[in-house]
């Protein structure tokens, strides 16, 4: 019998494990155990330390309700979805407009809007237009393109945080682009807002004296037949958060302004203009970086 101490024990783990059949689920399970043992050496962790991290993660488990995933928050603010995006991007072969987070507050089933209406059912700021067109990589226009999009209030507030959230559906739409591959709708402009700080994850997050802030942005996931499906946002470039926010979710690609703009198709208001490039479909090409809270909650049932 062998004699277990810091350093054996995690071969004696590993050697319980060697038999999984899943060679992924082996090849994740050992380097998820290899990694945490040389993790917890390497900050000496006590058994206070120790129980004080399992607090925190029953924590985070119990804030989860079907409207708020606070394990996605939790891989949000530790730059890990960040992370998982960048690993998903750099493998595919061919690499359209840049993708940025799902986060925690995608909703399937948003109703599908006409070209050129409102998102905003309540609006008490000027509105904006948003328009483009969704082209494959070489320009070619992508009709009937699902276009998906979800943003804040001009008070920076998800439907989703209101009381009533499960019932009611605003500031998030679906349209199809034209025979174009063209769109456009109106919104108002989002305001920057805070993560949910009420939770554990705002608990860490203030206790390590970050200012918890997401830029503003509108969030955008968009699909065609045969092309690799784009999670993205675009991020207002004047928001004093621009360069730091907390859940890594910005890249210079995807900053826009909103102008004066003569070619908007609706004129009189401000406009942002962006071009979505979708990437062609691989075969057996894994899916998106996130889901709908709902779904998650579901699966774990
Ligand atoms: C969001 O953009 O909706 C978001 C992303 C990550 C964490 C919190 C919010
Ligand atoms: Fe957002």
């Amino acid at each position: 019998m062998q004699d277990l101490d810091e350093n054996t024990v995690t071969e004696a783990a590993l050697a319980q494990m060697a038999n999984t059949p899943d060679p992924r689920l082996k090849e994740i399970m050992d380097a998820a155990v290899r990694h945490l043992h040389a993790f917890a050496r390497d900050v000496r962790l006590t058994p206070a330390e120790w129980l004080t991290g399992i607090q925190f993660l029953t924590a985070v488990g119990q804030a989860c309700t079907p409207v708020r995933q606070e394990f996605i928050l939790l891989a949000d603010v530790l730059g890990v979805s960040a992370l998982v995006n960048a690993m998903h991007d750099k493998k595919a072969r061919e690499l359209g407009t840049q993708s940025s987070l799902l986060g925690p507050f995608y909703r399937e089933g948003a109703p599908e809007l006409p070209l050129g209406a409102s998102v905003a059912a309540h609006p008490t700021a000027p509105e904006i237009v948003v328009y483009g067109q969704v082209t494959d990589n070489d320009g070619k226009p992508i009709p009937h393109a699902l276009v998906q999009v979800w943003q804040t209030s001009e008070f920076g507030l998800y439907d989703l945080q209101a009381e009533n959230a499960a019932e009611m559906m605003d500031l998030r739409a679906n349209f199809r682009t034209d025979a174009d591959g063209r769109y456009h709708f109106r919104t108002v402009r989002p305001l920057g807002y805070s993560i949910p700080m009420d939770g554990p994850v705002g608990a860490m997050v203030h206790a390590q004296k970050r200012h918890g802030f997401r830029p503003s942005h509108i969030h955008f996931l968009i699909g065609g037949d045969g092309y690799r499906e784009l999670v993205t946002a675009l991020y207002f470039g004047d928001d004093e958060h621009i360069d730091s926010d907390t859940v890594f979710g910005v890249s210079g690609s995807l900053v826009v302004g909103a102008k004066d703009d003569p070619a908007s198709p609706i004129p009189g208001r401000q406009a942002v203009h962006y071009d979505f490039r979708l990437a062609h479909a691989q075969p057996g090409e894994t899916g998106r970086v996130g889901a709908d809270p709902s779904k998650l909650m579901n699966a774990a049932e």
